[in-house]
């Protein structure tokens, strides 16, 4: 296992890189001569969670003396330990995806799993996955990396072996359709074949290589079956990627006893339906065991998948068991887990923060004589950091969403604690306005030399509903009326500088209008290190690396999808976010992949190998057929810093498939790599391309094909931003 993490900021990090020395083979042996040990009794209490709030964790499986199998915590969620205290509160999956960066998805990933392991936690519910994101309104997209599934599937498998290396259970979810959380559940994802693939599927084909030992299938129904019930869809997991882990329902989504044990489903959670002590398994189980409508080989398997996982990643031998802190008495009394964690928290919440418009060098700041701080958002909630349960509430600066997907502050740095910090330093006057009201914003902002507006929009898991918004949001405007405050301030400033937190993309149109609002900074959801990280890019000690892993549109129609009361056909098939602005000719405001920085980067010396023809291996390993993962082709391109000062690249590969292969999208991203270059210096990045990169999911033969001709090569900065160009064949 690695016992440390990787240099923070190295670019050299292979994208897939590997975990640890996790073998399934010899966690198969292990599980199964501790099978041969369990009694049918055994065996059906390894599968049925202990029911609501009856073990600390959210989900508990009871221990098991014949084995020294240990009660089995399983806690959210994918940006912190849940409930517990002293726990780092991570940015959030899109954050992690908006950096670009492998090595600290790794690393937020690796931390993550060491406060899991040191809490006792055996099994982590995240990354996720699913939502994939398809919908701009979703009101959990925030959890996941990115709604381009390449880049779902990079932050997937990185995140994974962070976690596994540190020697949680990862379980990649949720699995899947569940785009959205109208109706989440009774909602049927009527997906096709193809999208499926190409998709939704891709992130979990990622997370299932990476060798996580844990699938959750999701609420929501696909093609009129549940989820947890459709062999269709598990066995995807199982045949096809040769997932060799468990597949755990999600809260209360499983919904019969044999039904649900014959598609495929090894673990139920909570085990009752959040406390009505309604047991689909256990005893029902057992019952279906001895009548034959669920076979004992089935039970068996079950088992044995759950004891591999927990053999994989070392959790038989030393592992800390959940002391002194529980879900239920406010999370208080477990060890301080943080270490140092919040240095990756701060460079997650500095390099993922996005530049979006920078007029006349406005960013960075240099000591600035005056500076206005202006919103609500720019404080901490007055309630505190955690004065809404599950962040219920949109009061104060937006760090994450809302939902089981949260975790509690240790503290939080709102910006304007940070901000303070430095104009202290600087020697500059600040003005305040922290409330949403526009008279006041733009009192505090009409003398001086520059306004910082703050804005945000927030969603989360449809269980709450914040200010109207179901989960979902109800439109991709700033809350608040945050339009006005910014055209009040812009009004009386001429250097206003915009500061967004938002969940997803906003419709910028308003703003952008107003030739005094001169910088826009994309600040995403970032977390306990909120303000940090935004100081270091305001005042240029970083110069701004993230890039959009989602488009922002001009106006809400133009992405084609949108959260529906009933069941969802997908009619849009592969033509989700950018996929479709470029297949419809629709301009976006600020393109997928596009952010700026101070400094400017050219393009050169596009080099491509020839395209293997060689036989791909039909084997099976996790992930599917092995040939699928060959390198076939390599990219390279140099990067050279041609502007003054140091900074960091995302040159972004865009495929595009030769026409022999049906309707696909013009481009989609298959590479990237970031890439630190102090001014005037180059450097190359190399992309491999696996036999699946370069492949379409023909429907016919049910299998990946690699369509004959000339494959188009696009390396740039963004989507919509390519520099050098070339052919592949
Ligand atoms: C997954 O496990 C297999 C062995 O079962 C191992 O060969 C492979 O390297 C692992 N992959 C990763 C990414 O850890
Ligand atoms: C907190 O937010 C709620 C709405 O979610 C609002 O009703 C309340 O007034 C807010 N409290 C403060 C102190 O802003
Ligand atoms: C840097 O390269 C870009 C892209 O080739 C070019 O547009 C820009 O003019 C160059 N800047 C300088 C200072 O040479
Ligand atoms: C061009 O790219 C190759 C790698 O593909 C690299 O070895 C070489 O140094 C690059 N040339 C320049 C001038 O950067």
């Amino acid at each position: 296992m690695r016992v440390s993490l990787l240099p923070l900021l190295a670019s050299a990090t292979p994208i897939f890189a590997a975990a640890g020395d996790g073998d399934w083979a010899t966690a198969y042996s292990k599980a199964k001569t501790a099978l041969a040990k369990l009694s049918t009794a055994n065996k059906v209490t390894m599968v049925t969670g202990m029911g609501w709030e009856k073990g600390p964790c959210v989900g508990n499986i009871a221990a098991i003396a014949a084995i020294g199998f240990p009660e089995l915590c399983l806690q959210d969620g994918p940006l912190g330990v849940r409930y517990a205290q002293q726990v780092t509160v991570f940015p959030a999956g899109i954050m992690a995806g908006s950096t670009w960066d492998t090595s600290l998805m790794y690393a937020r990933g690796y931390a993550l799993g060491s406060e899991s392991k040191a809490l006792g936690v055996h099994v982590q519910l995240g990354p996720v996955g699913g939502p994939l994101g398809k919908i701009p309104e979703g009101g959990r997209n925030w959890e996941g990396f990115s709604n381009d599934p390449y880049l779902s599937g990079v932050g997937m498998a990185n995140t994974i072996n962070g976690m596994q290396a540190a020697g949680v259970q990862a379980c990649a979810k949720h699995y899947i359709g569940n785009e959205q959380e109208l109706n989440r559940n009774t909602q049927s994802a009527n997906f096709d074949d193809r999208s499926i693939h190409e998709l939704y599927l891709w992130p979990f084909a990622e997370a299932v290589k990476a060798n996580v030992s844990s699938v959750m299938c999701s609420y929501n129904k696909i093609h009129s079956t549940w989820s947890c019930e459709s062999e269709t869809m598990l066995d995807l997991l199982k045949e096809e990627l040769d997932f060799q882990g468990y597949i755990v329902s999600d809260w209360g989504a499983q919904h019969t006893t044999a039904g649900s044990a014959n598609a495929g489903m090894d673990m139920a959670m909570p085990g009752d339906n959040f406390g009505d002590n309604k047991f689909l398994w256990g005893s029902a189980l057992t019952s279906a065991v001895s009548s034959n409508q669920v076979s004992a080989s089935r039970l068996d398997d079950m088992v044995t998948r759950i004891l591999a996982s927990w053999y994989l990643v070392g959790q038989d031998s030393g592992y800390p068991t959940v002391k002194g802190w529980s879900s239920w008495n406010g999370g208080k009394g477990g060890p301080n887990v943080q270490g140092d964690h919040k240095t990756v928290a701060r460079a997650i919440a500095r390099d993922g923060i996005v530049l979006l418009k920078n007029e006349g060098g406005a960013l960075p700041l240099n000591k600035p004589a005056s500076l206005a701080v202006v919103g609500y958002d720019a404080v901490t909630n007055p309630q505190g950091a955690n004065g809404c349960v599950d962040r219920k509430c949109d009061n104060g600066t937006l760090a994450m969403g809302w939902g089981s997907g949260t975790a509690e502050f240790p503290y939080l740095i709102a910006p304007l604690d940070a901000i303070k910090a430095q104009v202290t330093k600087d020697g500059t006057t600040l003005t305040t306005s922290t409330s949403d009201t526009p008279s006041a914003g733009a009192a505090a902002a009409s003398s001086a030399a520059t306004a910082i507006v703050f804005l945000n929009s927030d969603s989360g898991e449809g269980y709450i509903t914040v200010e109207g918004n179901a989960g979902d949001r109800n439109n991709l405007d700033p809350w608040h009326h945050g339009n006005d405050l910014v055209a009040a301030v812009a009004a009386v400033n001429k250097k206003t500088i915009v500061v967004v937190h938002s969940v997803g993309p906003l419709i910028l149109e308003s703003i952008l209008a107003s030739p005094n609002v001169v910088a826009v900074v994309w600040a995403g959801i970032p977390g306990q290190e909120s303000g940090n990280g935004l100081v270091d890019i305001l005042y240029g000690s970083t110069s701004p690396s993230g890039k959009l892993p989602y488009t922002i549109a001009k106006a809400t129609a133009d992405y084609g999808t949108a959260v529906s009361a009933s069941d969802d056909p997908y009619t849009e098939g592969l033509f989700i976010d950018y996929r479709h602005f470029d297949q419809k000719a629709i301009a976006p405001r600020y393109e997928f992949g596009f952010g700026l920085s101070y400094t400017t980067f050219s393009y050169s010396n596009l080099t491509i190998s020839a395209l293997s023809t060689a036989a791909g291996s039909t084997a099976m390993a996790p992930g599917g057929q092995v040939g699928l993962y060959d390198i076939v082709a390599t990219v390279s391109v140099t990067i050279t810093n041609n502007g003054t000062v140091a900074g960091a690249e995302v040159p972004q590969l865009y495929i595009g498939l030769p026409s022999s292969a049906p309707s696909t999208p013009a481009k989609q991203l298959r590479g990237f790599d970031k890439l630190s270059l102090a001014a005037g210096a180059s450097g190359t990045s190399t992309f491999k391309l696996r036999r699946k990169d370069l492949s379409y999911w023909d429907t016919t033969s049910k299998s990946w094909k690699v369509p004959t001709g000339a494959f188009s090569v696009m390396v740039g900065a963004s989507s919509r931003d390519i520099r050098v160009t070339g052919t592949l064949q």
